[in-house]
C-alpha cells in the first residue's frame, strides 16, 4: 500500500535500517528491501569460504551482485565478515601436506585475504565486521578456541584490524559478537575492545548481533550492554537483529504458523526494543536485521532444523505485522 510509511524514513534521523540478504532474497524481496531498508549485508556471500574457496581463487560475482543492487538503489553496505572460526575453508589453516600452517603462513594468508577484499570494496562498504565471535561463552574461558587463536595466538585479532585499516583507512572497523548482552560475556567483550583501543589498534565499533527472542535478553541487560560498550567511545551497530518466537531451549517443531499470543508478544517486544535503541541513537547509527520478512530466515534451520520461525516486522507475505506498526507508531 502506497500509504505505508517507510521504515528507513521513519528512523532516518536516528539510524540506518539494514537487512541481511542472499542471492534468493535479492530477487524475492527486492521490492520490500528497496522500500524499507537503506543498508544491506551479505548473509553469507562475503564470508571467507565464499570469497576465497581455494587459495588465490577469489570469487566475487555474488558479492558484487549485492553491491550492484545496493548502488542502484542508493543503499549503504555493511561488510560481514573477515576473520571468523566458521565458514572459513580448511586450506587456510593447513599446508599442502596436510600439516598445520605456521603462524607466519596463516598471518600472510589473513593479510592477503583482508587486503584483497577490503580494497575491492573501498569507499563502498561503510563498516566491516573485521573479527566475528572471538570471545568465549564459557565463564572460565576468555577467547574461544579456534585455529586462528591456536596458530597465531591472541594477537590474531589486532593483526586483522591492522590489515583492514591499511587496506581502507575510511572504513569503520567493528568487533562483532552474539550473547553480547549477557553480563559475563559483555565484560569480556568490553575488556577485549578496551585493550585493543589502549594499544592503539584501529577499532571503531562493537557490533551487537542481537539474536534475541520474546523474553531474552532483558531490556535491562541490553541497556547495560549498550552503556558499557558506548563508554569505550566507540560506535555501536546492531548487526543481526531478529526476535525469535522460541526460547533457545524450546525444541518444539509442531507450529505451522505463529499464535496470536506470540504475535502480540513480539509486537510489544519490538516496541520496547526500538524505544530503547532510539534512546541511544546517538551511539547507534546502524540497525540491521538478519533478514527482512518471515518468508525467509536462517532461524528456520537454527537451532532446530526445519522449524519455521517468524522473527521480523514483515510476515511470510511480506506484509507489515503488528510489530511493524508498533515500531513505526513510536518512531
Ligand atoms: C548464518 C547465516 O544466516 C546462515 O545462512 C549460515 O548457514 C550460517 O551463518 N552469526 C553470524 C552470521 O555472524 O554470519 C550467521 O549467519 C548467524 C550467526
Amino acid at each position: 500500500s502506497g500509504e505505508l510509511p517507510k521504515l528507513h524514513e521513519a528512523f532516518g534521523n536516528r539510524f540506518r535500517i539494514g537487512a541481511a540478504v542472499n542471492p534468493l532474497t535479492l530477487k524475492t524481496q527486492a521490492g520490500l528491501l528497496k522500500r524499507h531498508y537503506n543498508s544491506v549485508t551479505a548473509e553469507n556471500e562475503m564470508k571467507f569460504e565464499r570469497l576465497q574457496p581455494s587459495e588465490g581463487a577469489f570469487t566475487f560475482e555474488r558479492a558484487d551482485a549485492m553491491i550492484d543492487f545496493a548502488a542502484a538503489n542508493g543503499m549503504g553496505v555493511r561488510g560481514h565478515t573477515l576473520v571468523w572460526h566458521n565458514q572459513t575453508p580448511d586450506w587456510v589453516f593447513v599446508n599442502a601436506d596436510g600439516s598445520a600452517a605456521s603462524r607466519e603462513t596463516l598471518l600472510s594468508r589473513m593479510k592477503t585475504h583482508i587486503e584483497t577484499v577490503v580494497s575491492r570494496y573501498k569507499r563502498i562498504i561503510y563498516a566491516w565486521d573485521v573479527v566475528n565471535e572471538a570471545v568465549s561463552d564459557k565463564p572460565e574461558e576468555f577467547l574461544r578456541p579456534s585455529r586462528w587463536l591456536d596458530i597465531i595466538g591472541e594477537d590474531f585479532i589486532e593483526k586483522a584490524f591492522e590489515y583492514a585499516h591499511a587496506a581502507d583507512s575510511n572504513a569503520l572497523l567493528f568487533y562483532n559478537d552474539y550473547n553480547e548482552s549477557d553480563p559475563a560475556k559483555r565484560e569480556k567483550i568490553y575488556s577485549l575492545v578496551r585493550s585493543l583501543k589502549e594499544k592503539g589498534i584501529p577499532i571503531h565499533g562493537v557490533g551487537l548481533q542481537a539474536h534475541w527472542n520474546l523474553d531474552n535478553p532483558s531490556l535491562d541487560d541490553i541497556r547495560a550492554a549498550i552503556e558499557r560498550y558506548a563508554s569505550l567511545d566507540v560506535k555501536l551497530h546492531i548487526t543481526e537483529l531478529d526476535v525469535s518466537m522460541f526460547a533457545f531451549e524450546d525444541r518444539r517443531t509442531d507450529l505451522t504458523e505463529p499464535t496470536e499470543e506470540m504475535l502480540e508478544k513480539q509486537a510489544e517486544r519490538y516496541r520496547q526494543l526500538f524505544r530503547l535503541l532510539s534512546e541511544y541513537a546517538e551511539h547507534i547509527p546502524s540497525v540491521t536485521f538478519w533478514g527482512a520478512a518471515d518468508d525467509y530466515t536462517w532461524l528456520d534451520d537454527f537451532p532446530v532444523r526445519g522449524r519455521k520461525n517468524w522473527p521480523f516486522l514483515f510476515d511470510i507475505h511480506q506484509q507489515p505485522k503488528t510489530s511493524f506498526q508498533n515500531v513505526i507508531e513510536d518512531a
